[in-house]
């Protein structure tokens, strides 16, 4: 096997609770160099618990996480952190900083890394452009509008220059014409600069159109995995339940999916 077809990412075994609550019950997925994979799931499955635990946010109670053959979990804190600086995060919600200016926000990683700080705002703007905002550097996320805040998340995802991004629902919350900005912005990404690309989402618009790989994340595990353009066609029930939307099918199988449907039915 060639270096390039070793998995960037290969999550093997991963397992997270909460208390009593399983979460994550033996993750496996292999993450493909400069491939974009999404992970779709309802929501409270444990997305966003995969994303915290590959970025060392979540200590997992078991499995393995290997990024180019090295297993993260065993790193040191120092270690960590120097390997987070390969690394891009969109957060759900965009989650910047309300005390800082538009371009300290975007910049953060690099005035982190000692860059200083007119090569730091310069570069600021140059990727506020290419997510197509003008003279906005200066403002403060409060004077943002819910899509400009998720473009300016984006610009900080990719300031510094990584070369794997993870994007926690990058479309959730905008209108259907800003969903269609910000995909093509990260499908851009990854067409032009070969980023490994982990997205999260239930846009399955936006899964279809950003990621070549699909990956369905449901009772603690991925169920399912196929190339996105098998969405429309795949017949997993699970899969089909999910892509069209319906209340009713084999993913409320679990205990609070049925508190959920007897709700639905009173
Ligand atoms: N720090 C935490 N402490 C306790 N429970 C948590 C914690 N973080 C997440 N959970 C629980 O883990 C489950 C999965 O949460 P997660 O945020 O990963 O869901 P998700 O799949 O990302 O959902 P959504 O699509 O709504 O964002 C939820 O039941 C949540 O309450
Ligand atoms: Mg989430």
């Amino acid at each position: 096997m060639n270096q390039s077809q070793l998995p960037r990412i290969s999550i093997r075994g991963l397992s997270k609770r909460f208390g009593e609550k399983v979460i994550l019950d033996g993750v496996d997925l292999d993450i493909m160099p400069g491939r974009s994979t999404t992970v779709i799931g309802m929501s409270g499955t444990g997305k966003s618990v995969l994303i915290k635990c590959i970025l060392g946010i979540l200590k997992p109670d078991a499995g393995e996480i290997l990024v180019d053959g090295e297993n993260w979990l065993t790193l040191t804190e120092h270690e960590h952190l120097a390997r987070m600086r390969r690394i891009g995060m969109l957060f759900q919600g965009a989650a910047l900083f309300d005390s800082l200016p538009v371009w300290e926000n975007v910049s953060f990683a690099l005035l982190r890394q000692g860059v200083d700080k007119k090569t730091a705002k310069q570069r600021a703007i140059e990727v506020l452009e290419w997510v197509g905002l003008h003279k906005i550097e200066d403002l403060m996320p409060s004077e943002l509008s819910g899509g400009m805040a998720k473009r300016v998340g984006l610009a900080r995802t990719i300031c510094h220059k990584p070369d794997i991004v993870f994007l926690d629902e990058p479309t959730t919350g905008l209108d259907p014409i800003m969903s269609d900005v910000i995909n093509r912005l990260i499908l851009r990404l990854h067409k032009d600069s070969g980023t490994t690309i982990l997205s999260i989402t239930h846009d399955m618009k936006s899964a279809a159109m950003i990621s070549d790989q699909i990956a369905l994340l449901c009772h603690g595990r991925v169920h399912r995995q196929i190339p996105s353009d098998q969405l429309d066609s795949d017949q997993d029930p699970m899969l089909r339940q999910l892509v069209e939307g319906r209340a009713e099918g084999p993913i409320n199988c679990s205990g609070w999916g049925k508190q959920m449907e007897e709700a639905i039915q009173r």
